[in-house]
This record gives structure tokens, sequence and C-alpha cells, in this order.
């Protein structure tokens, strides 16, 4: 399947919701539950970000599409009522006609309307810088291009760029193995502080081995529509709720799925390794 040109379908999906349809996979964006309750619930609410005291944030919006986690990231910039003054993003995607589609359905989504000027100019620049009315400040960067590729690439000028929260949220594992493999877990953790947190919709145990591997503690975090409970990675043992236990390693090991189709051999030498050593499943 060809990975570029991704068009959108506005779907109804039940309930007065509302979500698009990406053509080629025929997977409807954030399932049943609907866009706005998974960006709120699953990726804002197990971000730490809302309990972060820190005055400046960094996410990471990997697989913006049509733009979900980005409006709840606008929603909580725009929250007078939480520490954070300056909230910076960066949105990696090939391109931006999720945002398009968003922006022409709006009228069905309540903080697109909201956030209607930001969008515009989303749309139009690939950097906004924006003042909330209460004086916050959002700085908005899209990182256009191939992931495998864009995340190679130094983000800023400044060393050492760190993010506190990561949502991951690429079309899944089956359709599109090559976004989730050990080597891009890997340079992603070169971000972390032990505060960072990694939330992804996603329950494989394939991409569970794959963090672990890369350095990330790993557990889990609310299902979100489904029956399996969803990802969350974190620089440190402490950010995580529901940790994997130690077992976690006959689960890989018994798995049918241990490796995301798109690893290479010295790959799938190296998580399986790693996750024997990793202190988060040591058993002595
Ligand atoms: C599941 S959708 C993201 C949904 C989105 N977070 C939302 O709330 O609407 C996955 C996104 O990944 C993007 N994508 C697919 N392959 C990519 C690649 N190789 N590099 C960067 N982005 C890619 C697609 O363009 C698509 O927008």
């Amino acid at each position: 399947m060809s990975n570029d040109g991704n068009k959108y379908v506005l779907e109804d999906i039940g309930g007065g919701l509302y979500s698009f349809r990406h053509i080629q996979t025929g997977e409807i964006l954030h399932g049943t539950v609907g866009p706005e309750k998974e960006a709120r619930d699953l990726y804002m609410g197990s971000s730490g970000l809302m309990q972060n005291n820190a005055p400046s944030r960094t996410v990471f919006d990997i697989g913006t599409g049509c733009g979900a986690q980005l409006l709840a990231l606008l929603d909580f910039i725009n929250e007078p009522n939480n520490t954070c003054e300056n909230l910076r993003i960066f949105s990696f995607d090939l391109e931006k006609l999720g945002l398009q589609a968003l922006a022409g359905a709006a009228g069905h989504f309540p903080s697109a309307l909201i956030h209607q000027e930001f969008l515009e100019r989303a749309i139009a620049t690939d950097n906004v810088i924006m003042k909330t009315p209460s004086g916050k400040t959002v700085e908005w960067n899209f990182v256009a291009g191939d992931f495998r590729e864009t995340v190679l690439i130094p983000l800023t000028k400044e060393d050492g760029l760190k993010a506190d929260a990561v949502f991951y949220d690429f079309f899944s594992p089956a359709s599109h193995p090559w976004l989730w493999t050990f080597d891009l877990f890997k340079k992603l953790f070169e971000y972390s502080h032990p505060k960072t947190r990694l939330v992804t919709y996603s329950s494989a145990t394939s991409v569970k081995a794959a963090l672990a591997a890369a350095g990330w503690f790993v557990g889990n975090t609310i299902a979100s529509g489904k029956k399996a409970k969803s990802i969350i990675a974190a620089g440190s043992l402490g950010e995580l709720d529901d940790p994997l236990p130690a077992k976690f390693l006959s689960t890989f090991e018994n798995s049918h799925k241990p490796f995301c189709p798109s690893e290479t051999e010295e790959s799938k030498q190296n998580i399986r390794e790693r996750l024997r050593c990793h202190p988060q499943f040591r058993q002595d």
C-alpha cells in the first residue's frame, strides 16, 4: 500500500458523533469513541500534562491527521486555570490533508470551531505562534514528511530538546508496520526525560516490546473504545500507574506476533536481548 496521499471522508459514528474515515485503509480515526473523547481521555488524560506544574511544556503530536490531539492541546492551553504558560507543539505528518478535512467539517467538531483561526493559519504555514485570551503562548511547528526521515532531523537549533508528552497516533501496526519499529522508538527515546510520557492507542505486544527495548518503561492505560488497554510508555517507572509485570517477558516469548513485521533481523535480536536485561522485567 502506498503510504502517501491520505484522504479522509467525514463519518457519522453514531450517538451524535462524527469522525473521519481514511479512504486507503478504511480505518475510522478514533474508533467508536470519537476524536474529542479519545484525545481528551486517552491522550491528554494519560499524558501527565495536566498534573505537570512546569510553566513550559513541549509535546510531540505524531500522526497529526485530522487534528484531534492538536485541538485537545489547544483546549488545554486556552484553559486559564492551569500553570502552563507556554505550550510548544511539534506536529508530524506527511501532509495537511487531515487538517484540511477538519477545517472543511469544523461545524461537526465544537473545538474546531473554537480554534478556527488557528486551523486556518496552520493550514497556510508551518509555524504558528498565538496568544490565548489569558495571555498564554502556543507555538506550533509542523514537521512535514515521512516520519522515518523527519525523526532523524534536529527539530530546533537548541541542543537537548526534550518532549514532556508524545502522542503516537499512526495508522495501525497491521497496516503501517514501518511506523512502529524499535529504531523509531529508540530515536524518540532520545527526546525523553524521566517524566516524559508517550501515549498510543495500540495495545500490541510487539509495540510494547519494541518500546521497552528502546529504553522506555511500559505500562497500560485506559482502553479507548475497545477491550484491550492502550499503551503508555515513560522515561521512568514512577510515571506508570499500571506498569507491565515481569511476566510480560513470557507473554512476549510466547506471542505469535512478538515483532512488528518491519523489524530487521538485527532489530529483532536487539529487542530480545534488551528486554531480558530491562530493569522493569528483571527478576533478581
Ligand atoms: C491515524 S492518522 C492520525 C489521526 C490523528 N491523530 C487525528 O486525530 O485525526 C495517521 C496519520 O499518519 C500520517 N502518516 C502516515 N504515514 C506517515 C509517515 N510515513 N510519516 C508521517 N506521517 C504519516 C497520515 O497522513 C495520517 O494523518
